[in-house]
């Protein structure tokens, strides 16, 4: 199976595609604590769930998204008119591998959810480094990543990346910067100061999110809406069934190789 992964969940409108699902993105959202006349940039805003929330709930608050994915950015641009939240919202479809396409010291945040950690090699570092230029002195990154254990080895890393590469077009995690010392060292190195490290699984799952306003209760209604599809398309069942089989074979279940981690970083020297 070649397609992309990425494509499926495109296709059934599928939110909170990370660690810890809802309940990371509602301690991502308490960790951004948005204000109003404040910048946020989201980047890799899949099927727009979380700046659904974000956008419905502060309304004074200017949110951009940046996605690479053709179509990630039509579910997301959907989900947010069919949520009445695309007020204040600018969404940037971006080609991967080339600059951001805003100015330097635009935000006062920047967040990922399930984005950074599969950047391959130094794509990761890259990125960062661009993430630096676009935030203000003294802004906040913070982000919520699939990162490897210390009892896997770069090699082993290595290995499942090839295979989920190749069966699901993206891999699972960065093998360069493996273990969580490796990531917030380089954060380190870019000149950010790591503020907050928390490990996802201490969060309890969440089937759904408090439905704090009529949009966020519409956003789960489309949620579920994409989950029906998925269960009634003889086409999407069949790709799913291929994916958590071919993912057995890759990782074989009965031990742990990774973890949810969310880091939030202050961007404190100027330069680097
Ligand atoms: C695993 S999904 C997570 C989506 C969403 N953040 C969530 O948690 O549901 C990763 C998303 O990042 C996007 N993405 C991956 N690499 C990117 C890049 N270099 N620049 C922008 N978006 C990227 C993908 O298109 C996809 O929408």
């Amino acid at each position: 199976m070649s397609h992309n992964i990425l494509n499926y969940f495109g296709q059934i409108n599928g939110a909170f595609i990370h660690a810890r699902g809802r309940a990371a993105t509602l301690k991502i959202i308490e960790l951004l604590d948005c204000k109003p006349g404040q910048t946020v940039l989201e980047l890799g805003f899949g099927t727009g769930a979380t700046l659904t929330y974000l956008s419905s709930v502060y309304k004074n608050t200017s949110f951009t998204g940046y996605d690479a994915s053709p179509v990630m950015f039509e579910a997301a641009a959907k989900r947010l008119k069919f949520c009445s939240a695309d007020k204040n919202v600018k969404l940037k479809l971006i080609q991967p591998g080339q600059n951001f396409p805003d100015d330097s010291n635009s935000f006062d945040k920047i967040f990922a959810e399930s984005v950074l950690a599969i950047q391959e090699d130094e794509r990761l570092k890259n990125i960062l480094i661009d993430i630096k230029r676009l935030l203000k002195h003294n802004g906040e990154l913070i982000f919520n990543e699939t990162i490897w254990l210390d009892t896997v080895t770069r090699e082993e890393a290595e290995k499942i990346n090839l295979d989920c590469k190749k069966a699901f077009g993206i891999i699972q995690a960065n093998a360069k910067y493996t273990h969580l010392s490796n990531w917030t060292n380089l954060l380190k190195d870019l000149g950010f100061e790591v503020e907050v490290v928390f490990h996802a699984s201490n969060l309890k799952h969440q089937r759904f999110v408090k439905p704090v306003n009529w949009q966020v209760i519409l956003s789960e209604l489309l949620t579920i809406q994409g989950k029906v599809k998925a269960v009634f398309s003889p086409k999407l069942t069949k790709e799913w069934k291929s994916y958590t089989l071919e993912m057995s074979q890759i990782i074989p279940p009965g031990r742990q190789y990774m973890e949810g981690v969310i880091i939030k970083v202050r961007n404190v020297k100027i330069d680097v």
